[in-house]
């Protein structure tokens, strides 16, 4: 089972949308996919309880419920969890971290940002999680995205795809859809698509590292 923990504390960095985007984009893909929402804001919960659309299906949970939540996941035969956290609450959520298979920080492109990003970087690297940046909200033009992925890429893995800064992500949101139920055709749904592509193949080519290291 796959547990994709998007993390950032700084609050306002895209966590949710990225979370709720890849999650139905993990429905669609034909993926069991759990969302578990782990901030108490409840953001993620408010959006799943007003859609109509079963899938994903998500809890809320608390961080001392988390493991026992896993567990069941696991034993319910889910193929991917994604598990959105808090930012204003510090790292309170570093089991989640710890726990995961791959940890995505979401990240705006500005010097501030991408500062403000390094103590999650610091407990993911504890951690020993394979993690990756993916820019979020990022300007349509201007040299933003090129230098966030500058300074970003010093210090891991940045996705390939950014998100932009588009009306379709707080439309679908408000209507508590993904970007790719709202409009598939908009190129936000392009984008959600590009990312979780890129994630996965990356989670998979660095499983067949570590086997190969561990066969080697
Ligand atoms: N690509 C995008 N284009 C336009 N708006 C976006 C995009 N991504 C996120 N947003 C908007 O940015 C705001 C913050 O996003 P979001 O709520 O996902 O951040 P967060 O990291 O979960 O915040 P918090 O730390 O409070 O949980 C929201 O209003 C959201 O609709
Ligand atoms: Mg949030």
């Amino acid at each position: 089972m796959k547990i994709w923990t998007i993390t950032n504390q700084k609050g306002g960095a895209g966590k949710t949308v990225l979370a709720t985007n890849l999650a139905v984009e993990g429905s669609k893909a034909g993926l069991k996919t759990l969302l578990i929402d782990l901030d108490p804001q409840l953001s993620a919960t408010k959006w799943w309880e007003a859609r109509d659309i079963e899938t994903p299906l998500l809890i809320r949970c608390l961080y001392n419920q988390l493991i026992e939540n896993l567990d069941s996941a696991k034993q319910q035969g889910f193929d991917l969890v994604i598990i959105d956290t808090a930012g204003r609450e510090g790292l309170k959520h570093t089991e989640a971290i710890e726990k995961a298979t791959f940890a995505i920080i979401p990240c705006q492109p500005s010097l501030d940002d991408c500062r403000s990003a390094l103590p999650t970087v610091d407990v993911i690297k504890n951690a020993k999680t394979p993690f990756a940046f993916v820019i979020t909200r990022c300007p349509v033009s201007g040299d933003d995205l090129q230098e966030a992925k500058n300074s970003l890429s010093a210090i891991g893995l940045v996705c390939n795809t950014p998100t932009i800064e588009r009306k379709c992500y707080k439309r679908a949101y408000a209507d508590n859809l993904g970007v790719s139920e709202y409009d598939s055709d908009d190129k936000g749904a392009g984008e959600i698509k590009a990312i979780f592509d890129w994630i996965n193949a990356k989670e998979s080519r660095l499983e067949n590292s570590q086997l190969n290291k561990e066969v080697g």
